[in-house]
């Protein structure tokens, strides 16, 4: 079983540079995240590194996670990128190397970058891996691909306003976890009226609402915030425990709305 191997709340990094990731990845460690979350095409797998260098945590105590981006996926690029990241990011191997997107146009072919994911990962260069903002077709072309219980999670976005449900099913009932970006959709959920009255009536903020409502689904996610006040109020989400009602209630707050949509992404499951 894949349970309880990702720590259920990370540390977000998207948007994040330079003296700004830095910061924030080490004001997480000194308040008790172990799950950073980064990527290549962030630009800031070198602060993460560094900050991660610098907080004294064993390496081996903390979740790491980065993403190898598309124009990396053909086989004479991969493995060297990943080294890069690596290299950047001051340790021997990470805990999740993920597919950051599927390519539209198959070129490369998914068979041939899941190859070359899987090789680095026998390599030693990676504990798990993973994918991201896959569909379920594309899902079950990987399980194809890669074969059962080897795809650790399927990072994709999901909050309040965007319950995406056939792909989390789908990645349920393949025993693959499902990693929630965006849990507020970049702030936008935690104005919303419901979300607000439930909070106060558990005494809590809009984002552990939220945060507990993606883990009473199971999820695993990854907020991000430059704020220290922000991050430890977020860890307290886990005292937060909302009742199947609100769960559904706060499920009925699902309108398809999509943050992360560029031009080339996948053609959503709806
Ligand atoms: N795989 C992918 O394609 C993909 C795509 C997008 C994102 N991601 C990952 O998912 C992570 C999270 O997504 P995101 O950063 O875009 O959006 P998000 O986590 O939904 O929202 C971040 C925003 O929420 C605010 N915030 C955090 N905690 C708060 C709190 N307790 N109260 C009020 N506001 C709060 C932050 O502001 P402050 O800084 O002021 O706290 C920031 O503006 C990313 O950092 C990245 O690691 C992955």
């Amino acid at each position: 079983m894949h349970q309880n191997i990702i720590p259920m709340l990370g540390a977000g990094t998207f948007r994040l540079k330079e003296q700004e990731a830095y910061q924030s990845v080490e004001m997480s460690l000194e308040a008790g995240y172990r799950h950073i979350d980064t990527a290549q095409i962030y630009d800031n797998e070198s602060e993460v590194g560094k900050a991660i260098a610098d907080s004294g945590i064993k390496r081996d105590d903390i979740f790491l996670v980065t993403k190898v981006w598309m124009s990396n996926f053909p086989r004479d690029r991969f493995r060297k990128s990943v080294e890069e990241s690596l290299q950047k990011l001051r340790t021997q191997s990470v805990d999740l190397l993920l597919i950051h997107w599927p390519l539209r146009d198959d070129n490369p072919p998914m068979a041939d970058y899941l190859e070359s994911l899987k090789q680095v990962q026998e390599a030693g260069l990676t504990k798990h891996i993973g994918v991201s903002n896959f569909t379920v077709s594309q899902l079950e072309q990987a399980i194809d691909i890669l074969g059962k219980d080897q795809i650790l999670t399927n990072q994709i976005e999901v909050h309040p306003y965007l319950r995406n449900k056939k792909v989390t099913d789908c990645c349920q009932q393949n025993n693959i976890i499902v990693t929630a970006y965006m849990p507020f959709a970049y702030g936008k959920v935690l104005s919303d009226p419901l979300i607000q009255k439930i909070a106060q009536n558990h005494d809590a903020t809009a984002a552990q609402v939220v945060l507990a409502w993606e883990r009473e689904h199971g999820f695993v996610t990854i907020p991000s915030s430059t704020k220290r006040k922000n991050l430890d109020s977020n860890l307290l989400s886990k005292n937060v425990h909302l009742s199947a009602n609100e769960v559904s209630e706060i499920d009925g707050l699902n309108q398809g709305f999509r943050l992360a949509d560029p031009d080339f992404a996948p053609d959503w499951d709806i």
